[in-house]
C-alpha cells in the first residue's frame, strides 16, 4: 500500500458511520466538499448512504482484525485519507449496563468495553495511519468521552465504560508520539462531542438539560469545526466539542 499520497484523491474515512454521530460526521464531510471522497466503514450500511463520486462504504466489523484490514485495502484503492474519524463505541446494551458500583465489576463486561472502545480503534488506527500522507497535513481523531478523563473525575461509577475510554486515550497519546516521526504534519487526538441525543445515550438522558443535549448535526458540526483548526502543534491532545483542551 502507498504511504507518499502524491497526486491521489483525498478521502475521508468514517469508521463507524452507521452511528448516529458517525452518520452525522460523514454527511457533514460529503457536503463541506473538502474531500473527494467520503469512506463510510461500518457493519452495516449507514441509511440512505448509497456509493457513487462522493461516497463508498465498505462493510467491517471493528472487533476483528482481518476486517479491519480488508477496509483499508478498500480505503487505498480508492486514494489517501487526510481525514480519519473513529466513531464506534459502547456504553450499554447486551448484557452490558454502567456499573454504579464495585459490586457490579464483571470481567467480560469489561473486557467487551475495553475491546470495543479502545483496543479495536487503536487497531483502526495500526492499520489506517500508515495510508495517511507524509507530504500533506492529515489528521486521525478517536471519539472518546469526557468521562475517560482521570483528572475530570468526581462522580465515579460506569468504571468500564470510562477506564476503556481512559485507556483510548493513552492510545492516542501514544500513536501520535509515534506518529509525529514518520508524519510530523500528521495529527492524533482524542475529541469529546458533548451529550449527543444518540442511541448510546438515549437510556441516560434523564437530567440532561435541553440545551446541553446535542443533535447529531449539531455535535459533528462542532466537532468538524475543531478539528479543521487543529494543526501539527496540536497533536497528542483531548479536545471537546468547543475546542476546550480536557485534562488528561
Ligand atoms: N452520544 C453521546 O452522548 C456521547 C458522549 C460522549 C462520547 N460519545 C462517543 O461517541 C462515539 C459515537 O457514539 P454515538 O453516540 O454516535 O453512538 P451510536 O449511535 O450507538 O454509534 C456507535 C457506533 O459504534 C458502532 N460499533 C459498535 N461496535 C462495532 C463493531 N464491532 N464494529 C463496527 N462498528 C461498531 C455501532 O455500529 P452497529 O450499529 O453496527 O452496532 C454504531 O454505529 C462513541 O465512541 C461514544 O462513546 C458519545
Amino acid at each position: 500500500m502507498s504511504d507518499a499520497g502524491f497526486g491521489r484523491p483525498s478521502l475521508a474515512v468514517v469508521v463507524g458511520a452507521s452511528g448516529g454521530l458517525g452518520r452525522a460526521l460523514a454527511e457533514l464531510m460529503v457536503e463541506s466538499g473538502a474531500y473527494e471522497r467520503v469512506v463510510a466503514l461500518s457493519r452495516q450500511r449507514p441509511d440512505g448512504w448509497e456509493d457513487g463520486a462522493r461516497r463508498a462504504w465498505a462493510a467491517v466489523d471493528i472487533l476483528k482484525e482481518e476486517s479491519i484490514v480488508s477496509g483499508a485495502r478498500f480505503v487505498a484503492t480508492l486514494g489517501v485519507p487526510t481525514r480519519i474519524v473513529v466513531a464506534t463505541g459502547r456504553l450499554s446494551g447486551l448484557g452490558l449496563a454502567p456499573e454504579k458500583s464495585m459490586r457490579a465489576l464483571d470481567a467480560r463486561v469489561l473486557g467487551d468495553l475495553f475491546a470495543i472502545n479502545a483496543i479495536a480503534p487503536a487497531l483502526v488506527a495500526k492499520h489506517l495511519l500508515p495510508l495517511t500522507p507524509r507530504d500533506r497535513t492529515s489528521l486521525f481523531g478517536a471519539i472518546s468521552a469526557r468521562v475517560g478523563s482521570i483528572g475530570d473525575n468526581r462522580l465515579g461509577g460506569w468504571y468500564g465504560y470510562r477506564a476503556s475510554k481512559a485507556a483510548l486515550n493513552m492510545f492516542i497519546r501514544t500513536l501520535a508520539i509515534e506518529l509525529r516521526r514518520a508524519r510530523p504534519l500528521g495529527v492524533c487526538v482524542a475529541l469529546h462531542p458533548g451529550t449527543v441525543n444518540t442511541a448510546l445515550s438515549a437510556p441516560f438522558q434523564a437530567g440532561v438539560p435541553a440545551e446541553k443535549l446535542f443533535s447529531p448535526r449539531q455535535a459533528a458540526e462542532a466537532l468538524l469545526r475543531v478539528m479543521d483548526a487543529l494543526g501539527p502543534g496540536d497533536t497528542g491532545g483531548f479536545r471537546a466539542w468547543d475546542g476546550s483542551n480536557i485534562p488528561w
